[in-house]
């Protein structure tokens, strides 16, 4: 593990606290409702229909496994190198009776077979932690069964650029679309580093390993609005996430 990917685990398992002492209120979230985005629920409900396995790349708090169940998925397998992070999510699936499961590991390079995988799901906040995205997209590519979707619904590479003032929207001086990387300051913050990769650099390293890509689409809404904050940014006028849905090609005989 390189320096920055240290520093970043440490920051996330400090931050990954949260998740442990907020269990109740997860929970209930949990129980109560979705935390699948309705254009999620649009592009997702064919591929449950399927019932697939999922493996769902830095799963975070897990509260979108729970959903992911609900909504049909057979099994989901959570990978996340945060323990702190994984043991909460197992601890509230165990209590919803899920068939989640949750394996601490770092990412590129899940310790999960080959083809173990009928769907892909990831987002959220999780490419601007991957250091080598190309070996990201490999390791989806290698974890998909032939014919199986990856599909990511994640924030916009441009929205890192928005401020968050409440008049009218501004470019922070301190970032660029095609900068290498920047400190990140609202969560995990304590001097996690995240990578900032365009569209374009997305799109192709799932293109270049040897994925379809299927559909892809920029969203106004950010998939997560920190509470208090009312950014004139998020008002409708920029790209504050995109979702994308790519395949494995499947076999001939498929
Ligand atoms: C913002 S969360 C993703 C959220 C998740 N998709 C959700 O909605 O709950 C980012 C997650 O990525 C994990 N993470 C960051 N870098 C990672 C890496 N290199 N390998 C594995 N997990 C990583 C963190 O521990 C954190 O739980």
């Amino acid at each position: 593990m390189d320096d920055a990917v240290r520093r970043n685990r440490a920051a996330w398992e400090t931050a990954a606290g949260k998740y442990v002492r907020e269990h109740d209120d997860l929970l209930r979230e949990a129980r109560e409702g979705t935390s699948l985005n309705p254009s999620e629920i649009e592009l997702l409900r064919p591929l449950l229909r399927a019932a697939p396995a999922v493996v769902h790349l830095q799963s975070g708090h897990g509260l979108d496994d729970v959903a992911l169940v609900a909504a049909g998925a057979r099994t989901v397998i959570g990978v996340d190198y945060s323990a702190v992070t994984t043991g909460a999510a197992h601890r509230r699936a165990a209590a919803l009776g899920l068939a989640c499961r949750y394996v601490v590991a770092e990412l590129p390079g899940a310790p999960l077979s080959d083809g173990c995988a009928e769907l892909v799901y990831t987002g959220k906040g999780a490419l601007i932690w991957m250091r080598d995205l190309a070996a990201w997209a490999r390791d989806v590519a290698r974890l998909l069964r032939p014919a199986g979707h990856l599909f990511v619904y994640e924030a916009h590479p441009a929205a890192a650029l928005w401020s968050w003032d409440a008049d009218e929207p501004r470019i922070r001086a301190d970032r660029s679309y095609f900068g290498d990387c920047f400190v990140n300051d609202t969560f995990p913050g304590n001097g996690a580093v995240e990578f900032q990769w365009t569209l374009g650099e997305i799109v192709n390293v799932v293109l270049a390993a040897g994925l379809e890509l299927l559909h892809l689409a920029e969203h106004p809404d950010p998939f997560w609005r920190p509470g208090g904050i009312t950014a004139a940014a998020w008002s409708g006028r920029l790209p504050n996430a995109f979702s994308l849905l790519a395949r494995r090609p499947p076999e001939p005989a498929d």
